[in-house]
This record gives structure tokens, sequence and C-alpha cells, in this order.
């Protein structure tokens, strides 16, 4: 396969017929560390990010890394070594960016139902669930720590809790406003997060008073506006209809006396999954641009949250053929990766291209597409060990014949692969593996058993009050 670099991961792709990451072997990495097992490029990491940071350069555009697309902390340390701050939407996530090394004012944080207990923590260290375990992480100082840069609001309750929690810890808070800008990102239903009907956001109208009512509050300060109108966002137009909602927000808030200084644009930047399907970043930067420069200009800081835009393509899952049934009707390839190691394709229909990692010299695809013109393919379903019809990574996809134990690659899996994992029918996370240039290094390892059982080991008797056991 060539290297083209708009469709292609720089540092994954097929090398004299044989898969690698950098310079690596992948089935060299599979057959020690066994499959389904996750392999990232810190290559193509560090270029996929380098290219959205130059494209948004005259935004002067801060990178806050999605935790949600990839959690894996050495990923996340990378990333933190480029200069990107995080972005997360959970406690859990919280104390991973923070483990990584991000500072906490590096941190944006949103999420629809932040709880008392997470925003207790996003302020004050001293509420980390890591307080007595930081240590073993490497990492020191959860005590003072300090609170996060920015919280991204989604509803007028949470603005209270959190106003309430900073307030009674004499932590002050920075926040944006989540607006629901109600414009369609043209994407699945289920990743859709600008519409009316989404949960997601408050309603640009409502955003005026929500500002007025904590103008000079003495523990929150409404910096600015954060969106994020779905992932990925395929087109160009819906991004810019956004812009032009927040644009006009601004201008009412300018109006009302009040001084917008933070766009947080949200993610959504999409990859390719096969050849030539999203405009690059630049295209989206070449549209951008031109409605915030004269903003920036006048001091607002624009924050982008991308995660796919960096993993998606610098990670592939490799799995292990384990059988081949030929049914009447069908060929099912039964592969040790399933709905337990990437769900997209069950759950959105996403489209993955998958191809041995070692095909016969005429079966290498030119590019990733849904049907190669290539000779000798056969028909399958590619499908996981998963008790469910749902179980599957490809229906209907030509592929090269493949025999029992060989290696496939599910491409474009390092973004929402391990984090959407899940332990169904007791199968452990796979491992992952991080390569940078010749080395390779196993940056998780499989999950044990005993691990998932440790949580099951001991039993405990709840207690209740007198009161509690007569309401009983
Ligand atoms: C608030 C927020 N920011 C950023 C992202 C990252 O999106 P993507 O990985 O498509 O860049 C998401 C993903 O759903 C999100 O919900």
């Amino acid at each position: 396969m060539s290297k083209d670099k708009d469709s292609q991961p720089a540092g994954i792709g097929y090398v004299d017929g044989r898969l690698q990451a950098d310079g690596v072997s992948v089935e060299a990495i599979a057959e020690q560390t066994g499959t389904p097992v996750y392999i990232y490029s810190a290559a193509a990491i560090r270029a996929s990010y380098e290219r959205l940071r130059r494209a948004f350069a005259p935004l002067d555009a801060k990178l806050h890394y999605a935790v949600k697309s990839c959690p894996n902390l050495h990923v996340c340390r990378l990333i933190s070594e480029l200069g990107g701050g995080m972005d997360v939407v959970s406690g859990g996530e919280l104390e991973r960016a923070w483990l990584a090394g991000a500072p906490m004012e590096e941190i944006v944080f949103a999420g629809v139902a932040k709880t008392e207990a997470e925003v207790r923590a996003a302020l004050d260290g001293r509420f980390s669930s890591l307080v007595r375990h930081a240590g073993r992480f490497g990492r020191e100082g959860v005590h003072g720590r300090g609170p996060v840069g920015l919280f991204n609001i989604e509803s007028e309750s949470e603005l209270e809790r959190i106003a309430a929690i900073s307030e009674q810890l004499g932590v002050p808070a920075r926040a944006c406003i989540r607006v629901n800008p109600d414009v369609d990102a043209k994407t699945h239903e289920y990743t859709t997060t600008g519409l009316e009907e989404n949960k997601f956001g408050i309603y640009a109208e409502r955003v005026p008073a929500m500002f007025e009512a904590y103008d000079g509050h003495p523990s929150v300060e409404l910096v600015g506006v954060h969106v994020h109108i779905g992932s990925p966002v395929p087109q160009i137009d819906p991004y810019v209809d956004t812009v032009r909602v927040i644009l006009a927000l601004f201008d009412r808030l300018e109006a009302a006396g009040h001084r917008p200084r933070v766009l947080d644009l949200g993610g959504g930047w999409p990859v390719d999954y096969y050849h030539g399907e999203s405009p690059a970043p630049e295209e989206y930067a070449a549209r951008l641009v031109p409605l915030l420069e004269e903003r920036v200009r006048g001091g607002l800081q624009v924050v982008l949250e991308p995660g796919r835009s960096i993993m998606a393509n610098s990670g592939v899952l490799i799995t292990r053929v384990q059988h081949i049934k030929q049914g009447r009707q069908k060929r099912f390839v039964m592969c040790d990766a399933g709905i337990q190691t990437l769900i997209r394709p069950a759950f959105y229909r996403a489209f993955h291209f998958i191809w041995p990692v070692a095909p016969e010299p005429h079966q290498l695809p030119e590019a990733w597409m849904e049907r190669p013109d290539l000779p000798d393919l056969v028909e399958c379903d590619v499908v996981g060990p998963i008790c469910e019809t749902g179980d599957f990574l490809a229906r209907g996809r030509p592929l090269p014949e493949v025999a029992q134990n060989d290696f496939l690659a599910v491409f474009s899996a390092g973004a929402y692969g391990v984090s959407m994992a899940s332990n169904y029918n007791d199968h452990g996370r796979p491992a992952e593996v991080m390569v940078d240039g010749d080395v390779a290094t196993v940056v998780a390892e499989r999950q044990p058993l005993a691990s998932l059982l440790e949580t099951e080991r001991t039993t405990r008797k709840l207690e209740f009050s007198q009161a509690a056991s007569v309401a009983r």
C-alpha cells in the first residue's frame, strides 16, 4: 500500500508486502503479545497532532486532546509533551490526564452529568480519587494541584452545582457555557450532539441571561463558549454554521457589556476510514480561519478538542483468525477481536478497512475501500467471539483467502477502540503497544482475568440505620 500522506497514517503501512508500524513488523509484535492487540505509532501521533496544529496556527488555536478517543496514559503523556492540553468528560479521565503530566490549568472538563465528587476533585486535589495512589503512578503533588483550567458547562443546574462547591471550597472556577447551536453535523444520529433534540449544551438564547446572572459572581467566572456538534463531522458547512451562531451570540453578549474571550470549538475533525472520505484539516481551517481571525487579533483564545483526528489512523487493531465457517449463505471469518474490542462497526455501522497483515503480493490494496478491485477475493463476514449476532467487524466484505491463525489488521482503530472496549463475555482488555522508531513498548498489559474478578472476590453486607430498616 502506498504511503499517500492524505489517506495513510504516517507510520502504519505495508512495507515490502508486510504491515509495519514505524519500523517494526506488526506480526512480530502480535506473536509476542498475543491477540487482539492495539498497536500505536508514535510517529503518526506526532504527525497528525502537528498537522492539525499547523492548520489552525493562524488562530493560535490551543489543542486539548480528547482523552476519550484513546485514554492510554502513555498516549496522553506523548501528546502532553507535544504541548497539547487535555479535554476530559469524567472524573476518571480527569485523573488520567493529570497522571499523564498535564498541568490542571491545561485541562478542560466537559460532560453532561458531572457529579459533586467529580466537581470537587476538579477544583481541589484533596478530593482526587487517587489521593492515596498517585505516587504509584509516578506523579506527586495531588493535594496542591489546583483547579482545572476550564469547566464546560452543560446545564444551568450544573453551573449552580459548580458555583456552590467552589464557594464551599473557596476555589474559584473558570467556565465556558456549552452552546447547543441547533446545527446538524450530518453524521450518525448517535454521534450528532448539536441539535436541539440532543442532550448536550444550552440554547444560545439562554446564554446572555446566564452571563448576566453570573456577572461579578464571587466563585465562578464565565469566560466564553464551548461547542461540540458531533464526531466525526464529515462536512465543513456545519462548523461554519456553528461559528456563525456563536459569533452572533458574542455580538449579543458584548452589546450587553460582557467580554467572552474563549471559544472552544470542540472536536469532530474527521479522518479517512476509506480513501478520500474526508476533507483535510487544512480545508476546515481555510473556511474557519477567516471567520475568526479578527476576533483572535482582538484577544479571543480559540480551543480545539481533537481526538479521532490525532489517534484513529495512528493505531491498528491486530486480530487472529480462529476459525473459518462456510455457511450456506455466507462465509464467516471468526476472529478473537469483536465488539468487545471495537464496537464502532456494530454501534454506528462504521466502516473499518480490514486486510491480512501479510497478503499475497498481487493482493496488496492500493487504498482503503469497501470493494478493492483485486483478483481472488472472497466475500465474507468478519465476526468476533461474542455471543451476539451484532458482533461483527465487517459484513459482506471481499477479502483475500485467509486461514486459521492468520493475522488480520483492522485499520483506523486508534480512536474509540480501547476506550469503548468492554469485558463482555469476560474478555480482558487487549494489550496496547506503542512503536516509536524501531522500539516497540507494551504500554498496557492484557487485562488478566484475576483483575476482572477482583471486585467480586469478597462480599460486604450493607448496614442500615434502624429507620431505614423499618422503611424496608
Ligand atoms: C466534548 C467533546 N469534545 C471532543 C470530542 C472529540 O471528538 P473527536 O474525537 O471526533 O475529535 C468529543 C467526542 O465525542 C466530545 O464529546
